[in-house]
């Protein structure tokens, strides 16, 4: 198994017939995700475990493994797409909910939970309604990180817990080299051979949106998250983001 292997996502770039070489933001990006998704929803999952050659399974059960919430818990799976993080919820007896903006996803999930069709950022849940959250690969497609973050916050229950999950890129030189030729090479190739061509062409380029660690870390502080932590899972090609909802006095 390569270890410059990465997941699928194709990320945020325009509509599949774009060419341009600008990354949306702002409305025009969730316009830009949701129909990108809505693209590519019916073999999701098929390239997903394709150009991750598999390793994203490991990655998921590190996710929800670093919960580390009793049996029972109800759990958020946020920017659930096709439910494979709510599935493993599932098998590990916990309650998934999920919520995604991009009706191919939804429609091609496959999940014993709930799901609701809406943008993360605004999200029609209760305040503290939820012992958790997870979320797959979806750091990079919202527009705006620390919104997001407060929104979780308030979602989630005092001392309830956090694993958000997303690619990374490799510090390692020879590990970076072999992941920049994966993403940039490859995986638009298997990409446009099995589903849409310029969605996965977007891959490399998303990564621009995701902020350096330490400030993913100080966002999640500042939005009422304590006990942080940030672990890189198979040599810095994935990378995981696990927090504990401060009690109101403050403390984790
Ligand atoms: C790469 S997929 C990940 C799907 C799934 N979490 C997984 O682990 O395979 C990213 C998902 O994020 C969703 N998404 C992006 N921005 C969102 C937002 N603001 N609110 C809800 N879902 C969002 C997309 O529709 C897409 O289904």
């Amino acid at each position: 198994m390569s270890s410059s292997a990465t997941t699928t996502e194709p990320l945020a770039g325009a509509t599949s017939s774009a060419g341009s070489t600008q990354l949306p933001t702002g409305a025009a990006k969730v316009k830009a995700v949701r129909q990108m998704f809505d693209a590519i929803s019916a073999r999701y999952e098929l390239v997903n475990g394709i150009v991750s050659l598999g390793m994203d399974r490991g990655w998921r059960h590190r996710c929800i493994d670093a919960l580390e919430l009793p049996v029972g818990s109800l759990v958020l799976d946020v920017a659930c797409g096709t439910g494979d993080l709510s599935r493993e919820l599932d098998r590990r007896l916990l309650r998934p909910v999920g919520v995604d903006l991009s009706c191919g996803m939804l429609a091609h999930a496959r999940t014993p939970g709930p799901l609701v069709l809406a943008d993360a950022l605004f999200s029609p849940f209760r305040t503290a309604a939820f012992d958790g959250a997870v979320s797959g690969f979806a750091l990079r497609n919202v527009t705006d990180l620390g919104t997001r973050f407060v929104e979780l916050a308030r979602i989630t229950r005092p001392g309830g817990r956090i694993s958000l999950l997303d690619l990374a890129e490799p510090e390692a030189h020879l590990l970076r080299l072999g992941h920049r030729l994966w993403t940039n090479y490859a995986v638009p190739v298997i990409g446009s051979a099995l589903s849409d061509a310029a969605a996965y062409r977007y891959l490399p380029r998303s990564f621009a949106y995701l902020p350096p660690a330490s400030r993913v870390v100080e966002l999640l502080e500042q939005a009422g998250f304590g006990a942080v932590q940030h672990e890189l899972l198979s040599g810095g090609i994935s990378q995981l983001y696990i927090a504990t909802r401060k009690q109101e006095g403050g403390t984790p």
